[in-house]
């Protein structure tokens, strides 16, 4: 529960305090209960009624910490206003080979240069990045001298960049510094540019690296290391290739429904969480079709963004704590594991309390009526029709039915197993989940 302390102990009481009872829900979704099945100050649902009422929830005390967000097409520019206003004049600018490539690097170097800053340009990063990558990084920082950290890339070029960050203000090695909180210094200035719409990298206080020495991927937490700004241009979006596009949209996804069900979500979480989901489940397909269609990727930008601002306060869940095992041994994409651990998890959740998944239904699409007080039934068939909906998106997404496809054993299990139950993103899943219910979850997923 160390994380779901850390979360709630700048106000966010929830988990603590319980809430008081209240007539009216004053969550955006008004129709289904907001719930937290399984923490300790739950309030009791009235039993035996067939129905759902919407839950009372109280007005509690909400901490909700998000960057200085730029958007827009054509915003890249401003990842050099916002750099030099953050006193940059040797800055770093982090990247990846891919990214090179695609051509935004070279366009934010002569922005850099038009605003007098001189900026040394690191490109040491692989998906899912490692360890070591950091260090080298750290080195090449140090050594240049440099004094701010501007990235543009996908989640894994965001995360190397913070991890820079932290080791420039704090020393030592980054896997150190797993878990919540345990940097003590003050890091570099970090304006993050995103290139994929999905990880909310660049708006979110998580950093997650490679151990390659226990082949997973950590999870290093803080406020420190929200960027200072966020420049989201959609027009970076249209150089993803489609399985990058598919993948990240189902990241955010992942996000999404994850942060909403969290049991550190409050109101202001929800209304980005939902939104992000209805966003997801509008465009997302769309932008496979129409590739270099301006609006379906400015609202999978959205979504990206909304979906991370809801996940950095609300923290995530089981999906996630499992997807970085398997990210972590196989060196996968983040957003296909997350697509096929999804509907699974979304079950699990919803087995005992089908009540807060409505609303995500509602936000995808489903077809059923419901008011403020649905039958449980109706509840069960909205979470349900929610997890078909999930595989139904990864199916016309072309993501593999099953985690053996993409090289997972039955073998790599108990390892994987005893591994999730270590990740922070475990202890805000919304029902408690034991290291037989993990496994049961892969087999299921296998
Ligand atoms: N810190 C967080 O809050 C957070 C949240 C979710 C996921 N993550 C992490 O993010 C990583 C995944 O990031 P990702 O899914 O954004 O992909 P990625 O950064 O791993 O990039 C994958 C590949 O796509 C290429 N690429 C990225 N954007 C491109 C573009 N616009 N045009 C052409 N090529 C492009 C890259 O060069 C790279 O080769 C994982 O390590 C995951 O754990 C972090
Ligand atoms: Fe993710």
């Amino acid at each position: 529960m160390v994380l779901v302390e850390s979360v709630t102990r700048a106000g966010q009481s929830m988990v603590v305090c319980g809430r008081q009872s209240r007539e009216d829900d004053p969550s955006p979704s008004g129709s289904a209960a907001p719930s937290t099945p399984h923490s300790p100050a739950r309030p009791s649902r009235p039993q035996g009624s067939g129905h759902v009422q919407a839950e009372p929830e109280s007005p509690r005390l909400a901490k909700f910490h998000v960057p200085e967000i730029v958007f827009g097409p054509g915003s890249l520019a401003e990842a050099a206003h916002a750099a030099a206003r953050l006193g940059a004049r040797r800055p770093m600018l982090v990247t990846d080979e891919g990214l090179l490539a695609a051509g935004w690097p070279d366009q934010l170097l002569h922005h850099l240069a038009d605003g007098g800053m001189d900026a040394t340009v690191w490109s040491g990063v692989t998906p899912n990045p490692k360890d070591h990558e950091i260090a080298a990084g750290h080195e090449a920082y140090r050594a240049a001298q440099c004094d701010v950290l501007v990235a543009v890339g996908g989640g894994s070029v965001i995360d190397a960049a913070k991890g820079i960050a932290l080791l420039a203000g704090n020393g030592g090695v980054i896997t150190d510094f797993e878990g919540v909180d345990r940097m003590v210094a003050p890091i570099p200035p970090m304006v993050m540019v995103p290139a994929t719409s999905g990880t909310g990298a660049d708006v979110s206080q998580f950093c997650i690296v490679t151990d390659t020495l226990r082949n997973t991927k950590i999870t290093i937490l803080g406020r420190a290391l929200v960027p200072d700004v966020s420049v989201v241009d959609p027009h970076l979006l249209t150089t993803m290739p489609d399985w990058l596009n598919a993948a990240t949209g189902l990241d955010a996804l992942t996000h999404g429904i994850e942060a909403y069900v969290s049991r550190a979500h409050n109101p202001l979480t929800d209304h980005h969480a939902l939104q992000a989901i209805s966003l997801v489940g509008g465009h997302l397909e769309r932008t496979m079709d129409h590739p270099l269609e301006q609006e379906s990727r400015t609202h999978m930008a959205q979504a990206a963004l909304e979906a991370g601002l809801a996940f950095t306060n609300a923290i995530l869940g089981a999906a996630h704590a499992m997807s970085h095992q398997v990210g972590g041994l196989l060196d996968l994409p983040h957003g296909v594991i997350n697509g096929i651990l999804l509907p699974h998890v979304v079950r699990f959740n919803a087995a005992p309390d089908p009540a807060r998944f409505v609303p995500i239904a509602q936000a995808l699409g489903f077809p059923g009526e419901v008011g403020r007080s649905c039958s449980q039934a109706l509840a069960e068939d909205a979470a349900e029709w929610a997890a078909c909906e999930v595989r139904r998106l990864a199916d016309e997404l072309g993501v593999p039915k099953g985690l053996s496809e993409i090289g997972v054993t039955a073998e790599d299990l108990p390892t994987l197993s005893t591994m999730t139950m270590a990740d922070a993103c475990l202890s805000t899943n919304p029902r408690d989940a034991d290291r037989a219910d993990i496994e049961a979850l892969f087999r299921q997923a296998l």
